[in-house]
């Protein structure tokens, strides 16, 4: 309950706004980095193999003090910054996790008090590689309701932790970190999400799934499960051809639905998957190769981090402008997938 009339107000004064920004952007570093060549003292595995397939160099791995939290806080905290605001000043913090330490509480509400932004509303979505795209959407529409003015969105991961560190064919994929936006009203009508898709396909949830028991693995698993519960167990063949045909759906259906063309992206942001899949997908849609930031050589795949990091790293390369138009598209277990048109 609020404590007093302030702390009310904070969630019940509706004022619709012209339009929604993107006002400052973080990310954070977890402390170690992991090589391929470290990771081939312990499996057998090379650098060859890893970068050749997917385009992954190295990958960051939490140190003893740091966890899901602290990444997410660390994240929050340099977009706050950036943005020119205190904790205090977010109405409602989103955080998209598929690794959260407890299923109760959420992640966000623990972030929430961490920085210091108590009694500010918040959620965890638990839509795996999606979940950033799903909270940018859910952000905009949010703050367009008119019931909150900053939302905090933030994509956290601690994948190191949900990975069979011996089976080579998942653990050399992954990596921690987390990247956060801080999403704000806005007297500029121009700017925010111009289109947005959020699906999903149960069905194929058994090519990406993290299971806790016995019951949890399917009847013909093909030789998916590694034997590990509690880890992350994938179908790398069928995740890949999801994955490519996902990719492109969610340009061609952005396009189709808002009129404008590939020739009109100022930069495609999406979920650094596989290098070999976004690089076949820009060179089959024509986009120059400055359009579509990689950086999976640097963190691996960071789930819901890896969205927000991209768009950190754009934003500190002044690459991305006021005016720019920017698809921001996201795709994983579930199986999910989500785009994000935005005017920024
Ligand atoms: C995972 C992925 C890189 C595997 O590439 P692939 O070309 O399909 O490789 P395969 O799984 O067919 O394995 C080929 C061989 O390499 C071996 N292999 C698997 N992992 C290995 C590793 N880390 N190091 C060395 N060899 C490895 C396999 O055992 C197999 O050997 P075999 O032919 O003797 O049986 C690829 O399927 C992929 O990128 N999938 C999508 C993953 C993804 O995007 N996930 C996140 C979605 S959000």
């Amino acid at each position: 309950m609020p404590s007093n009339e302030s702390e009310a107000q904070r969630a019940t004064t509706i004022t619709i706004p012209a339009g929604v920004a993107i006002i400052g952007t973080g990310k954070a570093k977890p402390g170690k980095v992991v090589t391929n060549d470290d990771l081939s003292d312990s499996i057998d595995t090379n650098d060859e193999w890893i970068s050749q397939r997917t385009g992954i160099r190295q990958r960051y791995r939490m140190t003893e003090d740091q966890n899901v939290r602290s990444l997410g806080v660390d994240a929050v905290n340099e977009a706050l910054t950036n943005a020119g605001l205190k904790a205090t000043d977010i109405d409602l913090l989103i955080c998209a996790t598929m690794t959260p330490e407890m299923n109760c509480p959420s992640t966000a509400a623990r972030i929430v008090a961490e920085l210091g932004a108590v009694p500010a509303g918040a959620l965890d979505i638990s839509a795996a590689c999606s979940g950033f795209v799903y909270a940018m959407n859910l952000g905009y529409s949010m703050i367009k309701a008119g019931g909150y003015k900053t939302v905090a969105i933030v994509g956290s991961e601690a994948l190191s932790k949900a990975v069979d560190w011996t089976d080579r064919r998942t653990c050399v994929l992954f990596g921690d970190g987390a990247g956060a936006a801080i999403l704000q009203a806005t007297d500029r009508p121009e700017a925010g999400c111009l289109y947005q898709t959020m699906g999903s396909n149960g069905e194929g949830w058994r090519e990406l799934y993290i299971p806790r028991c016995e019951d949890h693995i399917p009847e013909n698993d093909n030789g998916v499960f590694s034997g590990a519960f509690n880890t992350l167990q994938m179908n790398g063949r069928e995740v890949y051809k999801f994955a490519v045909s996902t990719f492109r759906k969610c340009v061609d259906h952005t396009l189709a639905a808002t009129g404008y063309t590939v020739a009109d992206l100022d930069m495609i942001v999406a979920h650094q998957s596989n290098a070999r899949i976004l690089e076949s997908a820009r060179e089959k849609l024509g986009l120059p190769e400055d359009k579509l930031y990689i950086n999976i050589d640097r963190y691996a795949n960071t789930s819901a981090a890896s969205v927000p990091i991209c768009l950190h790293e754009l934003t500190e390369q002044n690459r991305l402008k006021p005016g720019n138009l920017v698809l921001f598209i996201g795709m994983g277990g579930g199986l999910t997938w989500g785009s994000s048109l935005w005017r920024l």
